[in-house]
Parts: structure tokens; C-alpha cells; sequence
């Protein structure tokens, strides 16, 4: 609209009011062209900046236009989040997929540097019989939101008593991560769940009960054996029993169309970007991050905005306080797993440090 009046404001040329027009009427049609000439092209230069704008934006003139009016800076820091990240991680790039495609294990067969669980060498077979089954799509309903305003939610037990829910139900994507419960605890939790990320000893074993209908219930795959426990689920076949540190359900009842495989890419950025891990270990150190870390590092790659809650363990010092929500295990039982909580800690002080994330509840 407003390139419009600025064009009729310059158009002299039909003018035969020559009483009240302005002194540039007056003059010979020519001389006139070429004197507005510059004008002209200007207000013709501005007009396409303005237009590239838009586009560029790719939210059409009204967001441009009427910002001021409707918008505000912290309902949505377009762009910050990348520009941040760019700092932290070499390399950043939003180009890779999230979730693994049929199409790069069937048609042509992607190489990968690594096998599980930075890359996907060695189980292209077990992914192609997977993959055909479940879908990769990112959802219409995320696809079109103009502002991407996530919240990570750990299982941290900070959430206990917080009063959080109703905060945490109004961004626009909330993560969660493994078995955490919200059935009982909404209050602290809240009970919208867009991706839940999970492998298959963390599974729950009633992912209709803790999820929403639409809620995308994401494969994190730390080795061979975690696709072949889905693809034997999803295809009702024989169980796999072996080469688990728990064991998984045996029944796991969930639509195939709501799964997704995470790609393998975003264990290794939080691992040799956020963690700074070696990619290859020796047998005996084997270090790997959590799905909270990992989770995080995935919104940085989907979202305009990040927030984080119930993240966190205890000191190392207090050997009774518990450290989920939702059950009684301490950190204790955190010893014998191959995640470093402290050496994640410290990424996460200084992504809170940068800006790049902010914490809802005490970390
Ligand atoms: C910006 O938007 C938020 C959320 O809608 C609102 O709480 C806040 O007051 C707004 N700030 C200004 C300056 O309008
Ligand atoms: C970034 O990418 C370039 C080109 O792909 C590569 O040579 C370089 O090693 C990468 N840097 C890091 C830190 O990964
Ligand atoms: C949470 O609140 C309940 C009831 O007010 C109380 O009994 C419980 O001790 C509180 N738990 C924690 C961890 O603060
Ligand atoms: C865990 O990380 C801390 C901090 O980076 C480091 O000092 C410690 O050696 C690490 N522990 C192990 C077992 O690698
Ligand atoms: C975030 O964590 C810091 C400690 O690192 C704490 O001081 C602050 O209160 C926390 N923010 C919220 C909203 O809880």
C-alpha cells in the first residue's frame, strides 16, 4: 500500500491542472521526464529493496508493514538463535534434514562417515526396512508457524512443584525427552508434547497415554539394535532380546506415521561441537551425550527462540535428593552410564552464558 501512494505521488505526467499543480507540471513533458528521472528510478529502486524485502522475510508485506503496530522483539528474535549459534558451533547449518528419508538409503546410497550413533555406516539395511514404514516429513503444523518458540523439557526434578505447566504448554513447540510422565503431573509439566525423543530402553511402554495424538514420537538411535526393536515392533516380528542395557517393551503401541528417526547428524554436533568428544573412542572410554543435551542442540536447528526447563542434577555431594519429576532414582544410578553430567553442564552454563538459550527454572 504504501509503494502505491509514493508512485501516484510522482505521476506529474497526466497532470492538466495547471493552476494548482506543483512547479513540475508546468514544465515541458521531456525536460520533466528527465528531471524526475532520478525520481523516479529511486522511488523504483526502494520499491523493489522493499519488495526483496518481503520476500526475503518470507512473510509477506503485512508483517513488514504492520510491525511496529503488532509484533514486538521478544515474541519473536528472528534470526538470533543462528547468529548465536554461529559463534558456538563451526560450521552451523540448518540445511541437514532432521529425520533420516527412505530416499538416501534407497535410491542412492548415502555414505556415512560414521556408524551409530554419529552416523548411520553399517545400518543401511535394518534403515531401509525401517524407513519405509515410518515417515520423515517435519508437519504441516510446524512447517507454517512464522515464529518457532520451543521449550526443551528435561526430566530434571526442579519441575517438582513449580507451577509450570500452563508457561510450558504456551510455546509453540515443547520437547520432551525418554518415559518422562505428564499424565498426574500437569501442573508442573504441562501435558503438550510435540516431539518426544526416546530410545528403546526409554521408551514408555504406553506412548498413547503420555503423548498427544499429534506428538512425534522421535527414534534417537545409539546402535544397531535400537532400529531393530522398532522395525520388529512396527512390523509385528519376532522380538529382539540381545544387545539392549535394559530391556525395551515388547509392545509398543504407536502410530508408524507419528515416528520419525533423528538424524544422527545432531548426536554428532552435541558431541564434538557442544562436548568436544573425540569421534573415535577407545573401546573402554566410551562417552556419550544424553538425549537432553541432544535435544537442545536440535531446537538450536529448528527454533526462533529456546528455552529450557527442568535441566539439572544435584551436587554430586547430595547423595539422597532424587533426580526426576516423576520417580525415586538418585545419582547414583547415574554412574554406571556413559554420560559425563557435569561436562555437560558447563556447555549449557555457556550457552545460557551467550544468550543462545534461557532457563525457566533454576540451573
Ligand atoms: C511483547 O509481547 C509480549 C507477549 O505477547 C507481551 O507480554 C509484552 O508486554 C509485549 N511488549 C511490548 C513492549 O509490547
Ligand atoms: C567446516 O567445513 C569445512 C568444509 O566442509 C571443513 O573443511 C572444516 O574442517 C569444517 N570445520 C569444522 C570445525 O568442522
Ligand atoms: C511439593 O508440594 C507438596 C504439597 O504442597 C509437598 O508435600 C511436597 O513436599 C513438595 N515437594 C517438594 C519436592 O518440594
Ligand atoms: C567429566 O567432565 C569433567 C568436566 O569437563 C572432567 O573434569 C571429568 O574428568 C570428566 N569425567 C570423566 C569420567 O571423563
Ligand atoms: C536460571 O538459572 C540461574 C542460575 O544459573 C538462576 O539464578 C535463575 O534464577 C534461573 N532463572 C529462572 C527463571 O529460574
Amino acid at each position: 500500500m504504501i509503494h502505491f501512494s509514493l508512485f501516484s505521488s510522482l505521476q506529474p505526467t497526466g497532470g492538466h491542472n495547471e493552476t494548482s499543480g506543483p512547479r513540475l507540471i508546468l514544465l515541458p513533458p521531456r525536460k520533466m521526464i528527465n528531471k524526475s528521472r532520478g525520481k523516479i528510478l529511486g522511488v523504483l529502486a526502494l520499491f523493489l529493496v522493499v519488495v526483496w524485502y518481503a520476500i526475503y522475510r518470507e512473510d509477506g508485506y503485512t508483517q513488514l508493514f504492520y510491525f511496529p503496530a503488532q509484533e514486538n522483539k521478544t515474541t519473536c528474535p528472528l534470526g538470533e538463535v543462528e547468529k548465536k549459534a554461529v559463534q558456538l558451533i563451526a560450521n552451523y547449518s540448518r540445511e541437514q534434514p532432521l529425520f533420516l528419508q527412505l530416499k538416501d538409503y534407497f535410491w542412492v546410497k548415502t555414505p556415512s562417515l560414521y556408524e551409530l550413533p554419529y552416523g548411520t555406516k553399517g545400518s543401511e539395511d535394518v534403515l531401509l526396512r525401517l524407513l519405509s514404514i515410518t515417515h520423515y516429513s517435519v508437519p504441516e503444523s510446524i512447517q507454517r508457524l512464522k515464529c518457532r518458540r520451543c521449550a526443551v523439557v528435561g526430566n530434571g526434578h526442579r519441575l517438582r512443584n513449580s507451577s509450570m505447566g500452563e508457561t510450558i504448554d504456551a510455546y509453540d513447540i515443547v520437547i520432551r525427552l525418554n518415559n518422562a510422565p505428564v499424565h498426574g503431573y500437569e501442573q508442573d509439566v504441562g501435558s503438550k508434547t510435540t516431539m518426544r525423543l526416546f530410545y528403546p530402553e526409554s521408551a514408555h511402554f504406553n506412548p498413547r497415554r503420555e503423548n498427544n495424538p499429534e506428538t512425534l514420537l522421535v527414534l534417537v538411535p545409539f546402535k544397531p539394535a535400537d532400529f531393530q526393536w522398532l522395525e520388529a515392533i512396527l512390523n509385528d516380528k519376532k522380538r529382539v532380546r540381545k544387545g539392549f542395557w535394559k530391556q525395551p517393551p515388547l509392545i509398543w503401541d504407536a502410530d508408524p506415521q507419528r515416528v520419525r528417526v533423528l538424524n544422527p547428524y545432531f548426536m554428532e554436533v552435541t558431541a564434538a561441537k557442544l562436548l568436544n568428544l573425540p569421534m573415535k573412542q577407545p573401546r573402554k572410554v566410551k562417552q556419550k551425550p544424553t538425549t537432553g543435551l541432544l535435544a537442545i542442540t536440535l531446537a538450536l536447528h529448528l527454533c526462533d527462540l529456546v528455552h529450557i526447563a527442568g535441566f539439572g542434577y544435584p551436587d554430586l555431594a547430595n547423595k539422597k535428593q532424587t533426580i526426576h519429576y516423576y520417580e525415586q532414582i538418585t545419582l547414583k544410578s547415574m554412574a554406571a552410564s556413559e554420560h559425563n553430567v557435569s561436562h555437560e553442564a558447563m556447555a549449557i552454563k555457556r550457552m545460557l552464558e551467550l544468550g543462545l538459550l534461557k532457563n525457566l527454572t533454576y540451573f
